[in-house]
């Protein structure tokens, strides 16, 4: 476990000077020249598309995610639609998510030929309301996809209970929360098929973009390994439709050498959480439901107020990169004007769209800018503006 670098010693740096970035996507490659050597010598060996590189990151991460198969592909959106696609969607089937969640998910589901059906979110988890998921499940239900919005597990065991022995597939959307688990059981294997995206800002990130569908089913991984690659089934015999979607060896190689850190910077990121908790309690604010028994991974540290809007104001004035995921919940975005979805039909998607903020969370977030983060938010929401920027000591 990191110790994290403490205020003791350390001249705090003037509010002025403060930077506090959302990302910081190049330290991860400090110390990478094994990394360097290796992709050279894969370039200087020409073999470029699935490689024995995407095979072996594959390999790697079923491991890690403790499941039978992975097929890599170009981007979490594409595992989505590849996912939606090998479950055999026919015109007419409906896919079953939540209101608040990254555009991806539903225009995943829209891209795959299916009809999204929406769903509110729940107060506390801000993930989908599984009551309300399961109660809109109808005959021309073929998959319902709950997202593990912002690292948080949805509740993958009352999901499965109780959607009994209903006829439809749980395909997990796990975009944001790469090595989360459950009663350690990792997110995306709970269901028929799990998504991933290496984007560069999630948990574990390619250098560009990357995407992966896992999953226990043999059948189902080999008309994934076909439709990624145009339908190909051996060479020139192409067997069904599909997209020409692969992970590229480069990538497979940056996310095989980033992997074994992963576990290492999930923690990180809950260590920083915890700090954020521990250090905003007593202010006028909500947290995201964690109760410390599921792995949460952070990848983003929701806070929720109704003063949102004055508070992002006032971080970014500070030097605070806070953002606001997503403003505009699904229902309300022009993207999907054709499903008729209506301003009020979603009403806590509504609610967390207006009064949510990210705080800066990465592994490398120092104490020292927490602590500054944290002085930012209490100043503000405290009525003393001037004790946030007079932050030097
Ligand atoms: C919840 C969710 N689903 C899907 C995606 C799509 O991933 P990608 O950007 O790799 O296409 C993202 C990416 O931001 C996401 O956050």
């Amino acid at each position: 476990m990191r110790s994290f670098r403490t205020t003791e010693g350390c001249r705090r740096p003037h509010a002025s000077d403060m930077k506090i970035q959302r990302y910081d996507y190049a330290s991860q490659f400090d110390n990478f020249e094994d990394l360097i050597a290796d992709l050279r010598s894969m370039i200087r060996q020409g073999h470029y598309v699935l490689s024995q590189e995407v095979g072996q990151f594959e390999t790697a991460f079923a491991k890690y995610l403790e499941c039978s198969f992975v097929s890599a592909v170009n981007t979490g959106t594409d595992a989505l639609v590849c996912a939606l696609k090998v479950l055999d969607l026919r015109p007419g089937d409906e896919v079953i998510t939540q209101a608040n969640t990254f555009n991806a998910t539903v225009a995943a589901i829209c891209l795959a030929g299916a009809k999204p059906v929406l769903v509110d979110v729940d107060e506390d988890s801000f993930l989908m309301n599984i009551g309300e998921a399961l109660a809109a499940v109808n005959p021309k239900t073929l998959v319902l996809v709950p997202v593990h919005l912002y690292g948080k597990p949805t509740s993958m065991r009352e999901l499965l209970a109780d959607s009994g022995n209903q006829r439809f597939h749980l395909v997990e959307d796990a975009a944001q929360a790469h090595g989360a688990r459950i009663d350690g059981r990792r997110v995306g294997t709970f269901a028929t098929l799990g998504c991933f995206s290496f984007h560069p800002s999630k948990n574990l990130a390619a250098a560009g973009d990357g995407g992966a569908i896992c999953t226990n089913r043999a059948d189902l991984q080999q008309r994934l390994d076909a439709i990624r690659a145009l339908g190909q089934v051996g060479q020139n015999n192409h067997a069904c439709l599909g997209y020409n979607t692969k992970l590229d060896s480069i990538q497979a190689k940056v996310l095989s050498w980033k992997l074994p850190k992963l576990d290492e910077w999930n923690e990180q990121r809950r260590q920083i959480a915890r700090m954020y908790r521990e250090r905003l309690s007593d202010l006028p604010l909500r947290f995201q439901a964690w109760d410390g028994k599921e792995e949460h991974v952070f990848h983003l540290f929701a806070v929720r107020t109704d003063r949102r809007d004055q508070l992002l104001d006032h971080l970014q004035a500070s030097g605070v990169d806070a953002v606001v995921r997503y403003p505009t919940p699904i229902h309300l975005q022009a993207a999907f004007s054709d499903c008729g979805w209506k301003k009020g039909q979603f009403p806590t998607a509504e609610a967390l769209a207006g009064e949510l903020l990210c705080l800066p969370i990465r592994p490398n977030l120092t104490e020292v800018e927490v602590d500054y983060v944290c002085a930012s938010v209490a100043s503000f929401l405290k009525g003393n503006v001037g004790i946030g920027r007079a932050y030097s000591v």
